[in-house]
């Protein structure tokens, strides 16, 4: 067995407990998630007062399990690390307590882990390897980014959404169609049935690297309430259209900044469309790397990869540090 140091890892930005056990080279020893999917499938998104009592709820079960399953003892940990922003506020403050309690009461350092540079950690759990300079498309719930990184923990936003993000928009026409959330899954699934019947807008698609979802999402809405529509088609027009957006900036992104390493990280790179395409002819000089399925959407392993780098950087964080429910990535000058 390894003996490279492990951290215990914390995550409740949204709507996913997750404590996770990780080594000092990226390595995940146990990793657990309770989503709270269920809960929040009949209101159509995630209610942020069901979220954090829920994370209250799931908690110190997760943690323990983590632990347990880890093999290793409090005293073990090098540190522990947690999501301290962006995410709800109600669902931050579960984990940041719990992070905080654990790392007073063992005695360790506590370490501050921005959500947003968890996932660009995510593909590299578990020996995946990357090189820089890099070009990350982040593609969540909650964001849709277009970032190059000249070096590690060195970030140009080259652009984001101006409205909604591309996984907020899945999941809004999923609801529009009449599926529960999260709506990436479902409607990914019927696209592959249908065919681009619709043909629907992509708003900004030649206008440089920011996205703009809601007027997709609104030529969508507007063909649903005309009826008589074809589901399957609506799912597949969407999520080429969509796709088609996300696609084609990245292409430009790597045509102008010629990157070592291409990563698609977050909820939405789970789609198997998205991967489909990125690995495709038009991408087929350029080796675009994924997470493993398990840690493209929320975990607490990628907090305690971002979790190692940043406190073999920077040390440990303030323990009275606040949580920061609208943080954003440090940005480089
Ligand atoms: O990264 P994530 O777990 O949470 C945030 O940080 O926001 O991403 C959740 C998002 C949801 O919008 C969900 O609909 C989407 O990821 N998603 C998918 C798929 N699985 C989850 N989108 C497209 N295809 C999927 N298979
Ligand atoms: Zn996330």
């Amino acid at each position: 067995m390894s003996e490279r140091p492990v951290l215990l890892a914390i995550e409740s930005s949204c709507d996913e407990t997750a404590a996770a056990v990780v080594r000092d080279d990226y390595t995940v020893v146990s990793s657990v998630i309770s989503s709270q999917i269920a809960l929040h499938a009949k209101w159509g998104g995630v209610v942020p007062a069901i979220a954090s009592r829920q994370h209250v709820i799931a908690m110190n079960g997760v943690i323990k399990e983590a632990v347990e399953t880890s093999g290793f003892s409090p005293e073990d940990f090098a540190a522990v690390a947690v999501t301290i922003g962006p995410g709800l506020p109600g669902s931050l403050a579960a984990g940041i307590s719990a992070a905080k309690a654990l790392a007073l009461a063992w005695q360790k350092p506590f370490v501050a882990v921005n959500h947003l540079e968890g996932h660009m950690f995510s593909a590299e759990l578990d020996g995946g390897q990357i090189e820089f300079p890099a070009v990350y498309l982040l593609v969540s719930g909650g964001h849709c980014m277009i970032i190059y990184a000249p070096e590690r923990g060195k970030y140009k936003l080259l652009g984001s959404t101006r409205d909604d993000s591309v996984g907020e928009a899945y999941d809004k026409v999923a609801r529009e169609l009449g599926f529960e959330y999260p709506g990436g899954p479902v409607i990914d699934k019927l696209s592959l049935q249908g065919t681009d019947t619709y043909q629907f807008p992509r708003p900004m698609m030649n206008v440089g690297y920011d996205f703009s979802f809601s007027g997709l999402k609104s030529a969508v809405r507007r063909e649903i309430e005309k009826g008589d529509i074809i589901k399957e088609n609506i799912a597949t027009s969407f999520v080429v259209a969509a796709m088609d957006l996300l696609t084609t900036k990245l292409m430009k992104a790597v045509r102008e900044y010629h990157p070592r390493s291409v990563l698609v990280v977050g909820g939405v790179s789970k789609s198997p469309i998205l991967r489909q395409m990125l690995t495709g002819s038009a991408f087929k000089d350029i080796h675009v790397i994924f997470p493993s399925l398990k840690y493209s959407t929320d975990n607490a392993a990628m907090i305690g990869a971002a979790g190692w780098w940043q406190f073999k950087e920077h040390g440990p964080s303030p323990i009275d540090l606040p949580m920061m429910s609208g943080l954003s990535l440090p940005l480089a000058e």
